[in-house]
């Protein structure tokens, strides 16, 4: 029987046809969830509000500022930044962190956020 080894051959052939297939179809979809996610939430994210700015504010702070502007915000690397009212308003801290100012860097937090800080900042907590 020649054609008989022909038939596995066939049903690999098929099978392996069937797998890229639906391999593909399911990289697809994957790619548009990534790319939904990524228009989507990056829009989400900051229409995001903050119920309590001072104590978001206060935390993020903790995370994003201690670095360079020491722990307590009285300077570091970077200047004093715990009494800044009076130099700067909530907008131009809020550019500050978003933009950067001179030698620092801007700081990966979105509007909502970077406004928050700033309403801490100029606090008197
Ligand atoms: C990578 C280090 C670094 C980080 C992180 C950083 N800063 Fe700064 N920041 C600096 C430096 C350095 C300066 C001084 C810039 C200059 O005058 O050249 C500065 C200046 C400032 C000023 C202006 C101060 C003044 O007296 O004029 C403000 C306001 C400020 N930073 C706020 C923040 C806030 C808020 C955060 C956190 C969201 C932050 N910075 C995170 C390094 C940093």
């Amino acid at each position: 029987m020649k054609g008989q080894p022909l038939i596995p051959f066939a049903i690999i052939a098929i099978v392996g046809l069937l797998l890229i297939t639906i391999l593909s179809f399911v990289g697809l979809s994957e790619r548009e969830a990534r790319e939904a996610e990524e228009n989507g939430e990056g829009t989400e994210e900051e229409v995001v509000e903050i119920d309590d700015p001072i104590t978001a504010g206060e935390e993020l702070a903790q995370q994003s500022c201690i670095t360079c502007h020491g722990g307590d915000l009285t300077g570091g690397m970077g200047p004093d930044i715990s009494n800044l009212e009076g130099t700067y308003s909530v907008e131009e801290i809020q550019d500050i962190i978003l933009n950067g100012y001179e030698s620092m860097p801007a700081i990966p937090v979105n509007e909502v956020e970077a406004d928050a800080i700033a309403q801490y900042l100029l606090s008197d907590q």
